[in-house]
């Protein structure tokens, strides 16, 4: 089966899944930076100056002041975690946790990830062994990025596949659009999640089991542990992933095996963004971009055009990891802004050294058959058998 999508995006949701969405990006871009969507009954902002705007103002928030919770989600455990996450609520929840969150993350060593990841390479790679190259390939890209940040929150080796499963359960609830399965089986795992992370963490270091503080009571630091690894999961697969197929484009067309270091993957993560959009929603009747938007309407920001403005980045489509003060949306803008970046930088350079060393090398990467079908993340799929 072939996931892929030769033809012409037509709109921004199916973009993120398109084979090569960007000249239909560079349009909107271009000709129609702000414009509402009937079929999705949304705003779409994509130009550089109007993304920074929306992400900049007040006037926006990350959930409808209306609906602050998906109502699948009302009266369970995992809606009280997902009310808890920064990444999901403004004000002063936000305020008082973000800290604590980015404080966990400046705290971290390339040592401390160096180690985790190490771990995680060695029990990831016994279990792949058999499996066939394309299939290895998916399997690394999911699971090894979440597996260092759950490694560094405290799981322990034998708690990780069960972790990893519950959280893709409780990453599939949260999507807009999950079936009541999906939601029934996220519910299930957020109450595995919490119990997990209310216990003391299994390894010594534990740099991200995020503490409570005077102002962070013990059930937001639980859920917010929990949020990283969701944080991470989807976002840091892409990473890895359109890292795979930039190497593999680059080997195909006779450019020499990069360095894959810092600048290589914030160029990818520009060029072909793991993460293609976010959400907002108005809090008040207001302006953006001169247009007016009415209470509660919501607003489509796609971070992967923005990326590709030449009014920041000259020359947008040519990939060029030596550009200089490139200006990149793919971890998002102003007060939202990702804790993660560095991070999932190091995650993917380490595991993309990894499976080099232990998988393939980049003469024998194969060609990539489509995407998962996601809303806003874009993951590479190597394998018939993971679509
Ligand atoms: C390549 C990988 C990643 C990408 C592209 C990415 C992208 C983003 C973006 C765009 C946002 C802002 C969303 C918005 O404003 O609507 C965000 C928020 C966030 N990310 Fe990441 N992320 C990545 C990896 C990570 C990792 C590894 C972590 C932590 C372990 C993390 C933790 C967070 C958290 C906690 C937030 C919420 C921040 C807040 O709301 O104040 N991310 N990320």
């Amino acid at each position: 089966m072939s996931l892929r999508s030769r033809v012409e995006p037509t709109d921004p949701v199916d973009a993120v899944t398109a084979d090569n969405p960007y000249g239909y990006y560079a349009r909107l871009v271009a000709e129609r930076p702000l414009y509402f969507d009937h079929r999705h009954g949304l705003w779409v902002v994509s130009s550089a100056p109007l993304v920074e705007e929306c992400l900049e103002s007040r006037d926006f928030g990350v959930r409808p002041a209306s609906e602050p919770l998906p109502p699948a989600l009302a009266g369970s455990l995992a809606g009280d975690v997902f009310l808890r996450l920064i990444r999901m609520t403004d004000g002063s929840r936000h305020r008082q946790c973000r800290p604590v969150v980015t404080g966990a993350m400046s705290a971290l060593t390339v040592s401390t990830i160096e180690t985790a990841a190490a771990k995680v390479i060695e029990d990831l790679a016994q279990h792949i062994v058999d499996e066939p190259l394309t299939r290895r390939l998916d399997r690394f890209v999911a699971e090894f990025p979440l597996g260092v940040t759950a490694r560094l929150a405290g799981v322990s080796r034998d708690a990780l596949p069960d972790v990893t499963r519950h959280i893709a359960a409780f990453v599939a609830a949260l999507r807009p659009g999950s079936t009541m399965g999906e939601v029934e089986r996220g519910m299930i795992a957020a109450g595995n999640l919490v119990e997990q992370f209310d216990r003391p963490p299994a390894p010594d270091i534990a740099p991200l089991r995020l503490p409570h503080t005077p102002t962070v009571d013990h059930a937001t630091a639980v859920a917010n542990t929990i949020g990283l690894l969701v944080q991470t999961y989807e976002a840091t697969a892409g990473l890895i992933g359109n890292a795979l197929v930039q190497l593999q484009r680059d080997d195909a067309s006779g450019v020499p095996a990069p360095e894959i270091d810092e600048r290589f993957l914030r160029e990818v993560a520009r060029f072909d963004a793991p993460v293609q959009n976010t959400r907002r929603y108005a809090l008040r009747d207001c302006l953006l971009g001169g247009a007016s938007l009415r209470w509660g309407d919501a607003v489509l920001v796609v971070l992967a055009a923005a990326n590709r403005d030449p009014a920041v980045n000259p020359n947008p489509h040519d990939f060029d990891p030596d550009r200089r003060a490139a200006r990149l949306f793919t971890w998002g803008h102003g007060s939202h802004q990702c804790p993660g970046q560095q991070l999932s930088l190091a995650i993917a350079r380490i595991g993309l050294a990894a499976l080099r060393a232990t998988i393939t090398d980049h003469a024998t990467l194969p060609t990539h058959i489509g995407y998962r079908p996601l809303g806003n993340a874009r993951i590479p799929v190597f394998s018939d058998s993971s679509a």
